[in-house]
């Protein structure tokens, strides 16, 4: 039998009095799903599938949801800064907002009743080391480090927003282990790339880039051929999730006709049809797309057999990430006229600052591609607007509010997804036991004697990897049985993290 880990949260002691830290104070309950009502993201989610729908189930489900708050022992959290004060705390949930994330952002989590700390800079990881442990949660971007000498120093942070796409900034690994859930945002900027391929195909084929930077030269060169409509050619969307579904209904309301291929059967938006197989899709549409995740079967989909399966004088567009199309094979078809012209957003290396850096050191096939006549290449900018920030700072904002208000972890990198219907206002001895705990056998028997003599209304509970997360409502709680039930539970032998929301 392996060694219970040490409990890194200390348990409180018969005479510590309860501390409740009030969240949320949005009285109905509910997230807020905008951050003003003059905002244009007015739901929870940009992405298609989650759009007015909270984990799947109506937004009204949650209307008569109760407000929680979090029973904390008294000794929570015990930083040693602070061991021996009088409460710091003052009863708020401290949130520290880096690297100059949205301000609507951080005026949402006000308005939730967290204190909030902004800061226009990254942290360092002394800085990190010296101001986080005061702090519940934390927003950053990709600048901020969070390591795992950050995370085993703030033993109270329950959770991290990356206010951005990419979540490798966290060491994700050891901040499940610390029972603290990393949110990101990879969904919010899908219709910004959509928007900027339909660009690209009108550009592509009028070779509006090639016309414009000749007059940037001087010559006045006005031609037709070779010269296309969109309207009645075909698009070809490789990879149909929420970029390429976006991207399927713009393309139709230009006059397009739209196949794609994916490796799931996905209904279709519109006219469009799923194809069988890559194949038949590289022999019929006038313009490729790309929209698939970067993972092994994809890394080089796109060589130089796919282009020679492609259409002579086709197109193809890059938006999704670098790996995925052999940009050497691109060169050599677009070399040959193969193909009439490309667009290339993403790059298998790209610079890590702006700036002049797309040189060969990229890859010796840079230089190729630079001198090649329609060809569009921008700087991974796809999902670059004003909007998209904002959409980032609204799904994270809610992301973090919603876990530490309610415990949900839908959307969580590296923690396992785990949601449960709203305790509502009838329910008013119901709590809720947000319990992080090491994946190992035995747990959840332990947990049901804790809770023998309650009834359990409603329970989830799900793993990834080495952690797993229960979330268990109960019904008929007296206010005095908490601080029990919260001690039974933190001393179980898997306990990671206990929250208890009543
Ligand atoms: N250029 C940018 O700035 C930018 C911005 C956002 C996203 N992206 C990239 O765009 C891509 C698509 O993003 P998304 O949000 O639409 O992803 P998504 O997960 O919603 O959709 C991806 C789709 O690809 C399908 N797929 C997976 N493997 C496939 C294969 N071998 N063949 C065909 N289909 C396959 C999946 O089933 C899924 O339907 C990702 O690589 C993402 O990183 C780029």
């Amino acid at each position: 039998m392996s060694q219970p880990q040490k409990i890194r949260r200390p348990s409180v002691t018969a005479s510590d009095p309860p501390t409740t830290i009030p969240i949320p104070s949005n009285p109905r309950g509910l997230v807020e799903s905008a951050f003003s009502a003059t905002s244009p993201t007015q739901h929870l989610s940009t992405s298609p599938g989650a759009a007015g729908s909270f984990g799947g189930r109506s937004l009204k489900a949650f209307g008569s949801a109760r407000q929680l708050h979090a029973f904390l022992p008294a000794t929570f959290p015990a930083f040693p800064e602070e061991e021996g004060t009088a409460t710091p705390r003052a009863g708020k949930i401290k949130i520290l907002l880096l690297e100059n994330i949205s301000l609507e952002a951080a005026q949402f989590l006000k308005n939730a009743g967290y204190e909030v700390d902004h800061s226009t800079k990254a942290f360092s990881e002394q800085e990190l080391l010296d101001k986080l442990p005061a702090y519940h949660a934390v927003g950053i971007r990709s600048k901020t480090k969070i390591t795992a000498k950050v995370i085993e120093k703030c033993t109270q942070l329950l959770a991290i927003g990356c206010f951005c796409i990419g979540t490798n900034q966290v060491d994700l690994a050891t901040a499940a282990k610390h029972g603290i859930a990393v949110f990101n945002s990879p969904f919010s900027n899908s219709r910004s790339v959509a928007e900027l391929v339909i660009s690209e195909i009108i550009a592509l084929s009028r070779q509006l880039v090639d016309r414009a930077s000749e007059m940037r030269a001087g010559i006045w060169n006005k031609v037709s051929k070779a010269c296309w409509e969109v309207r009645g050619k075909t698009l070809g969307i490789v990879g149909y999730g929420h970029i390429g579904s976006q991207l399927s209904v713009l393309a139709e309301s230009f006059g397009m006709n739209v196949i794609y291929y994916d490796v799931v059967p996905i209904m279709p938006l519109g006219t469009a049809r799923q194809v069988d197989t890559l194949e038949h899709l590289l022999q019929t549409a006038d313009f490729v797309t790309l929209h698939v995740p970067e993972i092994p079967d994809t890394i080089g989909m796109m060589g130089p057999a796919e282009f020679a399966q492609m259409k002579e004088g086709a197109f193809l567009i890059n938006n999704a990430r670098g790996k995925v199309v052999d940009l050497p094979a691109l060169a050599d078809a677009l070399e040959s006229r193969h193909l009439a012209g490309a667009a290339v957003d993403v790059f298998p290396k790209e610079p890590g600052s702006n700036g002049p850096g797309f040189s060969e050191d990229l890859g010796d096939f840079i230089p190729r591609l630079r001198k090649l006549p329609n060809l569009i290449m921008t700087p991974h900018i796809g999902g670059s607007t004003e909007e998209a920030q904002r959409a980032i700072g609204n799904e994270v904002a809610n992301a973090l509010s919603r876990f530490l208000n309610y415990g949900t972890s839908i959307g969580a990198v590296n923690f396992p997804e785990v949601d449960l219907r709203a305790i509502t206002a009838d329910d008013s001895r119901h709590i809720r036991v947000c319990y992080v705990h090491r994946n190992e056998p035995g747990v959840l028997r332990a947990i049901n004697a804790i809770l023998a003599n309650h009834n359990i209304e409603k329970q989830f509970s799900d793993s990834k990897g080495d952690v797993a997360y229960l979330m268990a409502d109960i019904s008929g709680v007296g206010h005095e049985e908490v601080r029990e039930i919260y001690e039974a539970i933190n001393g179980t032998r898997a306990n990671i993290l206990t929250r208890l929301l009543y």
